[in-house]
């Protein structure tokens, strides 16, 4: 296929065509209620090698791979009774678990790049588990787009940034939550946050007791987690009270700009719109971007966790 991606409402019949592509080996941009996923059978090496390739990523950063229930999540992993008490608690939903890839599991190796450990996540979104439940395929999937960019919130930011390099768009509208779940490693003796997202750690904490360390240190475990990421391909200013020379203001709360995450100060409003945000910077005539202060509380984290590498 040249030129631009294929776009469709993610109704019943292209649901049905984005099955057979997938069961075909190709690839197809779905939406969750984190980001948009750039989806492939997890079980083919030539299937996962494209979506390396289509995003540009580094092939030592794993996928994580995306499961319809927890049967089928203990088919490729090792639980035990921490990760049965997350799932219960947290599936479907924005929470990822990276436990013990089990032997004999077909999942390709490019996918959990070399290590003894898996990624899973249980997508809540309808159109997601339409798509698993029609392929009944393991499907990785990363956020669909280029690698080190801006997080697709919504189908037009998944075909701005991939192009031709992904043939069908599910559009299923804007993401709910609008930032990349939770990754929690467990471990033999405890458990960390990898990636702070949708569900604080202190949901976790309330069920597994105090983590590891304190979160975010995990360093090269998530090896997703470079400290540049999200880039919106300008300088950006955090904690700004008002707009510079140049720039494009990016707003929260009593704090007003060009656009703003939340004029409320919602924390919520605000992680679901953080990355239509940073794409209307992107898209901006303005050379710089200065971003509002965001209180580090709950899902507060996971924004700055994200506008922390957007600015490095
Ligand atoms: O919300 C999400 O999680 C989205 C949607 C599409 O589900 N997906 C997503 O995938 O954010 P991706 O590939 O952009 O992020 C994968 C992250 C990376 O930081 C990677 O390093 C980490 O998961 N990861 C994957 N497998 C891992 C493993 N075995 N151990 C530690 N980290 C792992
Ligand atoms: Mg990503």
């Amino acid at each position: 296929m040249t030129g631009k991606s294929q776009v469709h409402p993610a109704d019943a019949a292209s649901i049905a065509a984005a099955a057979d592509v997938l069961r075909a080996g190709g690839l197809v941009a779905v939406p969750t209620e984190t980001v948009y996923g750039l989806a492939a059978r997890a079980d083919s090496a030539p299937a996962v090698a494209q979506i390396y390739r289509a995003k540009g990523r580094p092939d030592f950063n794993p996928l994580i791979v995306h499961i319809p229930d927890l049967a089928a999540a203990e088919r490729i992993a090792i639980f035990d009774e921490r990760a049965r008490k997350l799932a219960a608690a947290f599936w479907p939903g924005a929470l990822t678990m990276v436990l013990p890839l089990r032997q004999g599991a077909e999942i390709a190796p490019a996918v959990t790049a070399g290590l003894p450990t898996i990624a899973l996540r249980c997508p809540a979104h309808p159109a997601m588990r339409a798509v698993l439940a029609a392929t009944q395929l393991p499907l990785a999937a990363p956020s669909a787009n280029r690698s080190g960019g801006v997080s697709p919130s919504r189908a037009e930011h998944v075909a701005e940034s991939l192009g031709s390099a992904v043939g069908l768009v599910l559009d299923g509208g804007p993401c709910a939550a609008g930032i990349e779940s939770t990754i929690v490693a467990l471990r033999d003796g405890g458990w960390q946050v990898l990636r702070p997202g949708p569900i604080t750690g202190e949901q976790i904490a309330a069920l597994l007791g105090s983590p590891l360390q304190p979160e975010g240190s995990a360093g090269i475990e998530a090896p997703g987690q470079l400290a540049s990421h999200y880039s919106p391909g300008k300088p950006v200013r955090l904690n700004a009270e008002c707009v510079g020379p140049d720039e494009f203001m990016i707003g929260f709360g009593g704090v007003a700009g060009d656009v703003s995450l939340s004029p409320s100060g919602d924390l919520a409003e605000a992680a679901s719109r953080l990355y239509d945000c940073l794409h209307a910077a992107q898209r901006a005539t303005q050379k710089r971007i200065a971003i509002a202060k965001v209180p580090d509380e709950g899902i507060g984290a996971a924004i700055n966790d994200r506008l922390g590498r957007a600015a490095a």
